[in-house]
C-alpha cells in the first residue's frame, strides 16, 4: 500500500518553462502530516509556483494549504478582502462594475500587467493561493513568469549596472498610468467602485523601495527583483537614463519565452512564491463575469523600505 507520503503525484507544469510543478491528488487529511507539510514547502521554494489539480479544491482546503506555508494576513486594503471571510481576497470583475481596460485595441475587464502583489509597501506577502469562484467561457488566464531564470539571462554587463539599485514603488491602481508595466497600449475605461477608493491612497500611502537584485535565503539564486507593474522609477536615477535602464530590465522580467499563462479549471488552486515570480492577468470579454479569492500568505523578506521615514528620497520625494 502507498504511503500517505506518496499519495500524491508531482509533475512539471509546463515543459517549455524552466519553473513550477503540478500536484496532482492532495485532500486535507494529507495536510495533517509534517512531512507532506515539508516536502510541499521544499517543492515550493525549489519551482516557485505549484498548481494543484485533481485534489480537493475548496475554500476550506485553500484557506489550510495556504497554512501550510506560513501565517496568513488580511489584504492591505478593506475593499479587497472577501466579505465574511478576512483571509481571503475577492478579486471579481462584473460587467455592471469592474474595471475595465482597452489594451492594445481590446476590451479588457479586469486585466493586470506583470506584477508582485503588495510591492507598493515595504513588507511583501510570500505568496498566496488562487482559486476560481467563478470562470468565464474564455479567457480569463492568470500568467505566471519565474525572476530567478529572468536574471539569469541578463546580460553580465546589466546584472553590474543594476547591482545595489533600487525601484521605487507607488499603489497606482490605474494601471493605465503605470509608466513600465511594458503591455503597449493601455487605456482605462471604466473604475469599479473598489478600484476608485484604492486609487486615491496614491495621495496619502508613502511610496517605498525595493532592490532590483536579491538573493533566495534558501537556496542562494539571485532573482531579478523588478515589478513592472506599480515602479515609477530607480531611486538611485530618477532621469532619462535610469529610466532608459529599468526599460531594458523589464524586457527581461517580462520575456514571453519565460513565461506560463494558466487556463483554470473549477477545482484549480495555484500558489505561488511572491518573492521570485511575477504574476499577470489577460483580463475578461466586457460582457463575462469572472470572480477569483486569495489568500495571503504573510512574510517580510525585509528588503524592502518606507520612503521619507529614514534619509534622502531624491526625486521621488512626495
Ligand atoms: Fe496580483
Amino acid at each position: 500500500m502507498a504511503s500517505i507520503a506518496t499519495a500524491y503525484e508531482v509533475s512539471p507544469l509546463d515543459d517549455r518553462i524552466p519553473f513550477g510543478a503540478k500536484v496532482s491528488g492532495l485532500t486535507r487529511d494529507q495536510l495533517e502530516d509534517p512531512q507532506i507539510r515539508k516536502s510541499l514547502n521544499d517543492l515550493w521554494t525549489e519551482k516557485g509556483v505549484l498548481l494543484f489539480r485533481d485534489g480537493d479544491g475548496s475554500p476550506e482546503m485553500q484557506i489550510e494549504l495556504s497554512r501550510c506555508f506560513g501565517e496568513l494576513e488580511p489584504h492591505l486594503f478593506k475593499e479587497t478582502r472577501s466579505e465574511g471571510n478576512p483571509d481571503l481576497v475577492r478579486l471579481k470583475y462584473y460587467p455592471e462594475d469592474g474595471t475595465l481596460y482597452k489594451v492594445n485595441g481590446e476590451l479588457r475587464g479586469s486585466w493586470l500587467p506583470w506584477h508582485s502583489d503588495l510591492v507598493y509597501s515595504a513588507q511583501i506577502n510570500r505568496g498566496g493561493i488562487l482559486r476560481p469562484v467563478q470562470l468565464p467561457s474564455w479567457l480569463g488566464h492568470t500568467g505566471f513568469l519565474c525572476q530567478i531564470a529572468a536574471y539569469e539571462r541578463l546580460p553580465q554587463e546589466l546584472r553590474e549596472r543594476i547591482e545595489g539599485l533600487h525601484v521605487v514603488y507607488e499603489v497606482r491602481i490605474n494601471l493605465s498610468l503605470n509608466p513600465f508595466t511594458n503591455a503597449g497600449d493601455v487605456e482605462l475605461e471604466h473604475f469599479a467602485e473598489s478600484g476608485g477608493n484604492i486609487e486615491r491612497r496614491r495621495h496619502t500611502f508613502p511610496r517605498v523601495i525595493h532592490p532590483m537584485v536579491y538573493t533566495q535565503a534558501d537556496t542562494g539564486r539571485k532573482v531579478l527583483n523588478v515589478s513592472p507593474g506599480f515602479s515609477i522609477g530607480i531611486y538611485e536615477d530618477g532621469g532619462p537614463e535610469g529610466e532608459e535602464l529599468l526599460r531594458e530590465v523589464v524586457e527581461y522580467c517580462t520575456d514571453p519565452e519565460l513565461s506560463y499563462f494558466h487556463e483554470w479549471e473549477p477545482d484549480d488552486m495555484v500558489l505561488w512564491d511572491n518573492w521570485r515570480v511575477l504574476h499577470c492577468a489577460t483580463g475578461v470579454p466586457p460582457d463575462a463575469t469572472r470572480v477569483m479569492e486569495r489568500t495571503t500568505i504573510k512574510g517580510d523578506y525585509a528588503q524592502g523600505r518606507v520612503l521619507g521615514l529614514d534619509g534622502p528620497v531624491a526625486q521621488f520625494d512626495m
